[in-house]
């Protein structure tokens, strides 16, 4: 029997998402929480103060994902680049994504979100690598939204990843190199489901990609918006989704 999902909580103030047709609402979505240190310093505290403002955000949006039809999002939670920041930092980045999976698993079950972990192996803490299976095993048969938690993410090391993985099998004479195809590639990639991002959004004012879902977004609409990540919440992402509602997206057609 289909599991009974709970509805997404509507937003504190009651605003609802903005009314656009199926087509306009991208399915996957991609995110750069970009701002935590700097709405942090701008308070007087910590940069890991602003990193734990910004789960609220994230579950808001989680929530307003559901709302709008979302099918899809992705978020950059710790980079392979991150590892370059304070022993103190990367310390507090590994236990605290840990915790928010940990404590925030059963809510996003019973929202029919299917949690995945994309990102390397190599170097991440086995302890946050056991929280995420079992994130992805408690949520493996839900349906409303994939929420991949990009965790030990890069884009040039999953592009450099598949390309070894790629090599191995074509020594063992498992593939073709000239039978090779952009759709086949897709396959050595950490998350080979993972639909091509149609929205890439970026907070903070910085407008970079930092090697986030390179392959998958190379036609995604860029939205760069100038909030801090805890200042954000549903309403962000609906405003980033109705500038993309009014983009015009030719994939190279004229
Ligand atoms: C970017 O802000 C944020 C990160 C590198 C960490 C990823 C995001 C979070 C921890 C927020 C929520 C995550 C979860 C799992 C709930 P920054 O530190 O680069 O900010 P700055 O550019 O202002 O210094």
């Amino acid at each position: 029997m289909a599991k009974k999902v709970k509805q997404a909580t509507p937003h504190r103030n009651g605003i609802k998402p903005p009314k656009l047709e199926r087509k306009q609402i991208p399915n996957h979505v991609a995110i750069v929480m970009d701002g935590n240190g700097r709405w942090a310093k701008s308070r007087g505290l910590a940069r890991t103060a602003g990193h734990e403002a910004g789960e609220k955000a994230l579950v808001d949006i989680v929530h307003g994902a559901i709302e709008i039809g979302v099918k899809e999002l992705s978020v950059y939670a710790f980079s392979t680049e991150n590892w370059k920041r304070s022993p103190e930092e990367v310390k507090f980045l590994m236990g605290f994504n840990r915790e928010v999976i940990h404590s925030r698993r059963e809510e996003l079950n019973d929202l029919g979100v299917k949690i995945r972990w994309v990102g390397r192996e190599k170097r991440l803490w086995k302890t946050v690598i056991d929280e995420l299976k079992q994130a992805e095993s408690l949520t493996k048969n839900n349906k409303v939204l994939t929420l991949n938690m990009c965790i030990n993410y890069g884009g040039r090391a999953e592009m450099l990843d598949a390309a070894v993985s790629i090599a191995k099998e074509a020594v063992k004479k498992k593939i073709k190199p000239d039978a090779l195809t952009e759709k086949s590639i897709t396959k050595y990639l950490y998350a080979p489901l993972m639909r091509d991002v149609d929205l890439f959004i970026r907070s903070s004012g910085e407008q970079r990609t930092s090697n986030f879902l390179m392959w998958q977004s190379a036609y995604a609409e860029m939205v760069f918006l100038d909030v801090l990540w805890p200042d954000a919440d549903r309403r962000t992402l609906w405003k980033a989704i109705e500038i993309y509602a009014e983009r015009e997206r030719r994939f190279g057609k004229a």
